[in-house]
């Protein structure tokens, strides 16, 4: 046996024939596939599923060695299923666009950075209350659960209610619905789940809240695009993905990091915002203070649309911290129509 016989290559491409069961979407875009290696004429595999029954782990598993075995070279495969949990369990990985779309909810948009700082939540927050301007309903879904900001820049401290049906109502502030793991637990309780927890959570997020009739469903992505995010990308049924960056971080090429971790998952890239674009100082003059225009080119050169920038502003800082939202507070000023432009935009992509 020629011992470099199997090529990781020819494992990968038999594993993207393998299907999800129950789904279309194959298991390597759904980001399933954590390890392959191949020593002689001997494959093993990782899969890691979020979630999803024991059933579909043993089908699956079942599949791939179908699937492996047609690979030139394969004389002795070990599969490993990890992460399946007790049967009769929603699979997580939900394909975007395709089966499990959320009943009353039109479009699932995730808000994502490469990095933290970014303004990713205030944009989030923002573009929510844009659209609602704009005449949408809509919600605002927060999966940042170390560190949620989006109750203190919505001022919203409610706790949410429990329906007759036993789910969760999402407080409304500025006409936007709310959910956070802010609302549920003390600012100041530490949060020491584990993965799996937080991934319960958000399911629970989507599936037992009653989020009602919504022309859209932001989502407010914890900042990065490492195994979490791109599990929660997986968790959540997104019909797209925007990415905040600032002309800085664009120049230093972290953007191409979450359009990486969209395509990944399949989610379709909707465009990139340049926060932080520039300054506006008090004698007039336009200080681009990471440099500017990054967003824009970074766009260009990735074929993707440019949905607009977002200056400086001080009073996009201060609504932020006092939870009204510049877009609420003062609807016909230049920080909050920079805001309105990108929301139309987003909102003419789906038209
Ligand atoms: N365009 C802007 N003009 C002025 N201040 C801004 C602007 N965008 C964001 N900020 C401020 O920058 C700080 C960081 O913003 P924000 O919390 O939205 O970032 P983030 O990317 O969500 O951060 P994290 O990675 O912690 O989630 C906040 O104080 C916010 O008010
Ligand atoms: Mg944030």
């Amino acid at each position: 046996m020629d011992m470099s016989a199997i090529s990781q290559q020819a494992v990968l491409d038999v594993l993207k024939t393998v299907k999800y069961p129950g789904y279309s979407r194959d298991i390597v875009s759904f980001g399933l596939v954590k390890e392959i290696n191949a020593n002689g004429g001997a494959v093993s595999l990782v899969l890691q599923l979020t979630g999803g029954s024991a059933e579909a782990a043993a089908k699956l598993k079942a599949d791939v060695e179908t699937a492996l075995r047609q690979v030139k070279g394969v004389e002795q495969m070990f599969v490993e299923v990890r992460g399946a949990t007790a049967a009769g369990q929603a699979p997580s990985p939900i394909p975007s666009g395709q089966k499990a779309k959320v009943p009353g909810i039109n479009r699932v948009i995730a808000v994502a950075s490469g990095k933290g700082g970014v303004g990713k939540s205030t944009v989030s927050v923002n573009l929510a209350c844009a659209l609602k301007h704009l005449g949408a309903s809509v919600g605002l879904l927060d999966c940042d659960i170390y560190g949620p900001s989006i109750p203190l820049m919505m001022g919203m401290h409610d706790k949410p209610t429990i329906s007759e049906a036993e789910k969760l109502v999402p407080p409304v502030s500025h006409g936007v619905k709310l959910m956070s793991m802010g609302l549920l637990i003390d600012a100041d309780a530490p949060v020491i789940w584990r993965g799996p927890m937080i991934m319960k959570t958000i399911q629970q997020f989507i599936s037992d809240v009653e989020w009602g009739q919504l022309d859209f469903l932001l989502v407010d992505l914890p900042p990065g695009t490492g195994d979490a995010q791109l599990s929660l990308c997986q968790t959540v049924p997104l019909d797209g993905g925007v990415i905040v960056t600032t002309p800085q971080e664009a120049s230093l090429g972290v953007v191409r990091k979450g359009i990486a971790m969209f395509e990944k998952v399949n989610v379709p890239l909707l465009g990139i915002v340049e926060n932080m674009s520039y300054f506006i100082a008090p004698n007039g003059e336009r200080v681009e203070i990471f440099g500017h225009g990054g967003g824009r080119s970074e766009a260009e050169r990735r074929n993707m649309p440019f949905l607009g920038e977002v200056p400086i502003f001080v009073e996009i800082r201060k609504g932020g911290d006092l939870g009204i939202p510049v877009v609420v507070s003062d609807s016909q000023e230049a920080p909050a129509q920079a805001f309105i432009n990108i929301a139309k935009t987003l909102r003419d992509r789906f038209a």
